[in-house]
């Protein structure tokens, strides 16, 4: 039998309760197509920065380097700034790790009530990872002071973004073949007219796939209207972010998003998180929809090799929406995780 070594980062809030959720159903698959998960689970949070000062070790990194994958829960909580939060163990992670592309697929599923009151949504953002205006240039001045100012510079490098782009126009070659480029090189002088031109150097290589750019404000307003007319959407760092859980929501909520960050490469492992977060809202009371992180889950099967097994994670989704009424609070019902699992482990067998 296939065994696999999981790094798992359950993280924060509701982090805790989707990812036995996702373990859970990747066992479940697992028996079935033959395939064995062992995890190693690591406390690094915000609770562990609470007590011991650091988000996680000072060799994190190294501690997890050789895993087949890494599986992450959510990170954040109401008493740690999320900029040391996020800055302390996720970025770190995509950066180090050099998992540049963020895939984030959403898919309006048959039986869930979004807000669409017609239309589809089957799409894939796909999210430069590792540049763009997450960048760490940049600073606060005359703290104080009515001088008082902050100054970030967003960094596009050739190398950056044509990777990404090339990544999107290869991905909409196995899907229905269409690109469209989030910009605001109207508005931005300096980045995205240098994102534009980059895409449009890319573009031929790929004649099988027609392509579009919209800017980021248009877009978002087509994206609610008429969702159906995007099927792959390459976005820099900050936009594919916000166009992720507005997809997400489109499609009825981001509790149900799954999101990859892949070394495409392979030199180093991915990492695999629901798009949401942590959730403090809700955390502790078991109300948390778990399908953004059994999805992710998923993805990361594929990943590994299993496509059918993942195919079949993704059937028994669209099985449980369409088959049962079950429904986590955030789709309107009042179903609770643990009652959510039970119904993927009665689907898988
Ligand atoms: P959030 O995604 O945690 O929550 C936004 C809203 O969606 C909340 O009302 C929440 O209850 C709801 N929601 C989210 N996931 C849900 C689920 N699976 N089931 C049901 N409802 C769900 O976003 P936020 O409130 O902006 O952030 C909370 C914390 O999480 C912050 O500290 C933030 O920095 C962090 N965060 C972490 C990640 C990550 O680790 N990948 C991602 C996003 C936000
Ligand atoms: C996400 C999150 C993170 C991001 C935050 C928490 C830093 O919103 O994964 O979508 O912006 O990348
Ligand atoms: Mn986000």
């Amino acid at each position: 039998m296939d065994t696999h070594r999981i790094a798992l980062i359950p993280g924060d809030g509701i982090g805790n309760e989707v990812t036995p959720a996702a373990c859970a159903v990747l066992d479940a698959i697992g028996r079935r197509h033959g395939v064995r998960f062992e995890y190693d689970t690591y406390d690094w949070s915000c609770a562990r920065y609470l007590t011991e000062g650091a988000m996680m070790p000072a060799d994190g990194l190294e501690r997890i380097r050789h895993h087949d994958a890494i599986f992450l829960g959510a990170v954040g909580d109401p008493a740690v700034a999320d900029h040391v939060s996020l800055w302390g163990l996720l970025i770190p992670i995509r950066r180090g790790f050099r998992q540049y592309v963020n895939l984030r697929p959403i898919r309006l599923f048959p039986g869930v009530q979004g807000p669409l009151k017609s239309g589809t949504v089957d799409l894939v953002v796909v999210r430069e990872n590792v540049e763009g205006e997450y960048s760490e240039i940049g600073g606060r001045m005359n703290r104080g002071f009515p001088e008082e100012m902050a100054v970030q510079e967003a960094v596009f490098t050739r190398t950056g973004v044509t990777r990404v782009v090339d990544y999107a126009f290869t991905l909409a070659r196995t899907r229905r073949g269409h690109v469209t480029s989030a910009t605001k090189s109207n508005g931005i002088v300096h980045t995205l007219p240098f994102w534009d031109e980059l895409v449009a150097e890319c573009a031929p290589a790929y004649p099988d796939v027609t392509w579009d750019q919209e800017h980021i404000d248009a877009l978002c307003a087509k994206l609610v209207l008429d969702p159906g007319r995007f099927d792959v959407i390459v976005a820099s760092n900050l936009f594919g972010d916000i166009l992720s859980d507005l997809a997400a929501a489109v499609a009825g909520s981001i509790g149900i998003a799954p999101a990859a960050n892949l070394n495409p490469e392979r030199e180093f492992p991915s990492m695999f998180e629901p798009v949401h977060g942590s959730a403090p809202d809700i955390a502790g009371l078991g109300a948390a929809n778990p399908v953004g992180a059994i999805w992710t889950a998923a993805i990361m099967l594929n990943h590994l090799g299993y496509v059918e097994a993942a195919a079949d994670v993704e059937d028994a989704i669209a099985t449980i929406f369409a088959k049962t009424s079950l429904r986590t609070r955030d789709l309107g019902g009042t179903a609770m995780t643990d009652e959510f699992v039970k119904a993927f482990l009665d689907v898988l067998g």
